[in-house]
């Protein structure tokens, strides 16, 4: 079984999500069992998504969440209220939030607690810049993501998903080579063996590749014994392009 996890980011009206989730669902009905798909629209989506999504096989994701479950916070949405939506899985410390809203490392793991807590299953996001790259420190930076996003946080029964996401590459139209992503994967996996030493990390962390994946390089990625699945952004909003997707998941896998 492979992720599929549409991210429609700040696009899309929600008359367009459900129109657009109307037109994949029986594009990608033959191939549910090989696939797990979970679509995050923005928040204004969600209701009518979540109506158009019923029996689909396909589930529903948020882009955010807030790590309070009442109170005083104008603007933010709580996992409460995400859940009487019918939300399973919410993205937290995507790399534009971390970049262009300001949201700090110590906000990613309170909203990784309140989530894990809430029963939905969290989708990390971590991923270097190109500088930190170019300065030699792209793995300490991975792996400090993920060890401050699980600061105090048990796995025991949990289940989260870990997507690398380069942040040069996202929305660049070049993805990073099989072997770049491979290696991400393998340093997020020996920080989390070394956090969790007794936990079975096969059945509770699941990682994944995000960055300008689309139908011509999605093979190499879920090809991969390292990788679980993708987090696919603009290549997803398009009905073709997110059927051929899952079509490319369900005959290689
Ligand atoms: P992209 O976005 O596929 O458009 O590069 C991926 C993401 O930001 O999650």
């Amino acid at each position: 079984m492979k992720y599929f996890i549409a991210n429609w980011k700040m696009n899309l009206t929600a008359a367009a999500a459900s129109q657009l989730v109307g037109q994949v669902r029986p594009l990608i009905k033959s191939y549910l069992d090989k696939t797990e798909i979970i679509v995050c629209p923005s928040f204004t989506s969600l209701s009518a998504v979540a109506k158009n999504i019923i029996d689909s096989g396909m589930q529903i994701g948020a882009q955010n969440c807030s790590w309070q479950d009442v109170g005083s916070l104008t603007g933010e949405v709580s996992l409460t209220m995400l859940k009487e939506w019918g939300v399973s899985h919410v993205i937290v410390g995507h790399s534009e939030r971390r970049q262009r809203l300001c949201e700090s490392e110590e906000m990613i793991n309170q909203k990784m607690s309140a989530v894990l807590k809430s029963g939905l299953v969290p989708i990390l996001c971590v991923g270097e810049t190109f500088s930190e790259r170019q300065e030699g420190r792209k793995d300490f930076v991975i792996a400090g993501q993920v060890e401050s996003a699980l600061k105090n946080i048990q796995l025991i029964e949990k289940k989260i998903l870990i997507a690398y996401e380069p942040v040069w590459v996202i929305g660049s139209g070049q993805a990073v080579k099989i072997d770049e992503a491979e290696h991400a994967a393998r340093v997020i996996k020996q920080v989390l063996i070394d956090l969790y030493p007794d936990i079975d990390l096969k059945q509770s962390v699941q990682v994944l590749y995000g960055g300008s994946v689309d139908s011509k390089n999605i093979s190499y990625f879920i090809s991969s014994e390292y990788l679980s699945g993708v987090l696919v952004g603009g290549a997803s909003l398009q009905t073709d392009e997110f059927a051929n997707m899952v079509k490319i998941i369900s005959e290689r896998t």
